[in-house]
């Protein structure tokens, strides 16, 4: 991928540039907790955006995509939005560093990257990642990797229309090789935690149903505002509570008649969570991992039931992965599409993927996507010119 962005740039643009590179991320549970102030369980894989760039002088802005095999340019004081969408994050990322005092000129780069987009794993954080960490990088700004995730998390909001949590730009940027990340996304204290579940004896897949619902960044939207909306009837009561995760089914309880039902049930959702990726943590560090998987299980039906973003694609996943005896199972990331993540024995990965291919194939008329989980390092230079 280093090659091909390298020689497409100096087709484009002539001679050398330096090349950046910021993975997508796997989560093995914590699912939308994330927003709520609760921890998630993230690890940066060994897909990622690569993006050769090279500053040009000036404040004009030319992109390549490899991807879309197409140029868009747009220049650092033009209010309006770039029409294409890949480029709005771009042009996101240059914003939120101008308005966090940083300084961005203009820029020539092309962007590569195995990442699969619209499959749950974070491909629009790792654009930003990349763009907010090259650029820090190239113009000397010294933003620190929390403020670089933070410049990624406001490109969403700001640029997208997404109002995602940090998990995805955390990971991006301070992913580490055979490490999940333990964050605390209220304080965003973390922890590396070794994750080889090789040497017990599994393997960790995924499957990519390849269908991305219409619609699901407003539904995220919705979903985070019922949150806030249970979260503020829980705390005039208890002035204490600043996100859910501060809550316990009791609180949650006391407010039921205040607030819509749909609420209630996001709510339930997310305060069961909590308490899952607690346990899970535990059973991880007992070597427990059948205890952990039923865990991934339990965050799944949550997601299914009370929080309603899968659809019939995952569950139809992650039926199938119970009836193969896999050890964990879950739909992974926003939802409405994407990947299930598993944890599955060794000796029954082969068997589990060739059924779960042919009976999704058989229902659904395409084939899914399998990849294999390698937890590898975030952002980072690859290549000076
Ligand atoms: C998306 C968001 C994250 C997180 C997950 C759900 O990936 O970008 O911030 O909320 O959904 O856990």
């Amino acid at each position: 991928m280093q090659d091909l962005v390298l020689s497409k740039f100096n087709e484009l643009f002539g001679g050398e540039c330096s090349v950046y590179a910021a993975p997508g991320r796997v989560n093995l549970i914590g699912e939308h907790t994330d927003y709520n102030g609760g921890f998630v369980l993230p690890g940066a894989i060994d897909k990622a955006i690569y993006v050769g760039i090279r500053p040009a002088g000036g404040d004009t802005i030319r992109l390549y995509s490899l991807k879309n095999e197409e140029m868009a340019e747009f220049s650092l004081e033009e209010e309006e939005l770039p029409r294409k969408q890949w480029a709005r994050y771009v042009y996101g990322v240059c914003r939120e560093i101008a308005a966090r005092g940083g300084r961005v000129e203009g820029f020539d780069a092309v962007i590569g990257g195995d990442v699969p987009l619209g499959a749950g794993l974070s491909s629009s954080a790792a654009l930003c990642s990349a763009f907010a960490y090259s650029l820090n990088d190239l113009f000397g700004n010294g933003f620190d990797l929390f403020e670089l995730a933070r410049i990624g998390q406001a490109t969403e909001h700001n640029y997208v229309g997404v109002k995602c949590g940090i998990m995805d730009q955390f990971a991006s940027c301070f992913g580490r090789k055979g490490c999940i990340i333990r964050l605390n996304c209220k304080t965003l204290e973390y922890k590396y935690f070794p994750f080889d579940p090789a040497s017990a004896g599994y393997s960790l897949v995924l499957l990519d149903t390849r269908v991305k619902h219409e619609l699901a960044s407003s539904a995220y939207n919705r979903r985070r505002a019922s949150c806030e909306n249970a979260a503020a009837a829980i705390r005039r009561r208890h002035p204490e509570v600043e996100f859910l995760s501060d809550a316990d089914m009791m609180w949650l309880e006391e407010v039921r008649p205040e607030i819509p039902e749909e609420d209630f049930r996001r709510a339930e959702y997310v305060i069961g969570e909590m308490q899952r990726v607690l346990a899970f943590c535990d059973a991880l560090e007992n070597g427990d991992y059948e205890k952990a998987g039923e865990m991934m299980y339990r965050t799944h039906d949550g997601l299914s039931r009370l929080y309603e973003v899968s659809c019939p694609e995952l569950d139809f996943l992650n039926e199938v992965a119970r009836n193969c005896g896999v050890t964990g199972s879950r739909m992974m990331g926003g939802g409405f599409g994407g990947c299930t993540i598993n944890l599955v024995e060794t000796s029954k990965r082969d068997a589990f993927v060739e059924k779960a291919t042919s009976l999704f194939t058989a229902r659904f008329g395409h084939e899914p996507r399998v990849y294999d989980v390698i937890i590898s390092d975030g952002a980072r230079k690859l290549r000076t010119p």
